[in-house]
């Protein structure tokens, strides 16, 4: 399977803790990777060091054949990768269209810095830009709300209107830190179905890091375990509930889900 990100021997100290140490993956085309751990393990921490907000000790990201661990963030996203935070970001007192628009402005401008991540959004006019944000919040299914305040309205769709400027960005990898965090067990579901979606529809390669173990094991191809900053298991689903070091880590956290 061709490979769209390579991380090789990452590594993040805060002071004298060791958040990520010597950490090596691949996250394939096309390809659903769920990242999971015990709080603290440095799940987080991974997707700032491939997202820029965190710059490595050592080690690299390596993307579209470069390293781009110590690239800006904007740069990062320009270039295709999105991601969603644990803790929804969004702007409040501004609408869901809003919120999105601000993610296009974001690529073109940067595609027209260099030629190097020139991207389809080049070029397009506000009224073109409208029309997408429309078609993403359509198949995100909150087009009612999309004159609507953003803080008002239920956690479960705050977070898919987090998505739907990610994918605003036209990203060819998108990371999901906690998507279910904080939402009711319908507002779950229906995530899951709209990561499904994506997967299918849109083609995007995703890193999904999430405590829902149930939700782990039913969507991702493969996953990828950390214990405080370290790999522990790689595998597909079925290999990491049978994982002795797996399970010898979650007891005492939660059961793993079958
Ligand atoms: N900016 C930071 N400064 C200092 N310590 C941090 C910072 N970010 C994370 N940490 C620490 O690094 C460890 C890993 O954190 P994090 O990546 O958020 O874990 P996870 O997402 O797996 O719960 C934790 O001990 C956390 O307290
Ligand atoms: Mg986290």
């Amino acid at each position: 399977m061709p490979v769209e990100i390579q991380v090789n021997g990452l590594t993040k100290h805060f002071g004298g803790l060791k958040a990520v140490s010597n950490l090596s993956f691949e996250l394939n085309k096309g390809e659903l990777l769920g990242l999971i751990g015990p709080n603290g393990a440095g799940k987080t921490t991974v997707f700032n060091l491939m997202t820029g907000l965190l710059k490595p000790n050592s080690g690299q990201v390596v993307f579209k054949g470069k390293n781009i661990a110590d690239w800006a963030p904007h740069l990062i996203s320009a270039c295709g990768i999105a991601r969603t935070f644990q803790n929804i970001k969004l702007m409040v007192g501004m609408t869901v269209r809003e919120n999105i628009r601000p993610a296009f402005h974001q690529k073109i401008n940067y595609s027209m810095m260099s030629s190097l991540i020139r991207t389809p959004a080049f070029l397009k006019t506000e009224r073109e830009m409208d029309e997408e944000i429309d078609q993403i919040l359509d198949m995100l299914q909150i087009t009612e709300f999309t004159d609507q305040y953003v803080e008002g309205l239920p956690y479960g769709i705050q977070r898919r209107v987090e998505i739907a400027r990610a994918l605003c960005l036209e990203p060819v990898v998108l990371l999901l830190d906690e998507p279910t965090a904080g939402l009711n067990h319908k507002e779950a579901k229906d995530i899951v179905e709209v990561i499904k979606d994506l997967l299918i529809e849109k083609n995007i390669s995703m890193i999904v890091i999430e405590h829902n173990m149930r939700v782990i094991m039913s969507i991702c191809d493969r996953i990828i375990v950390l214990n405080q900053g370290q790999l522990i298991a790689s595998g597909i689903p079925e290999e990491i509930q049978q994982n002795n070091e797996v399970i010898r880590v979650y007891l005492g956290e939660k059961r793993i889900a079958g």
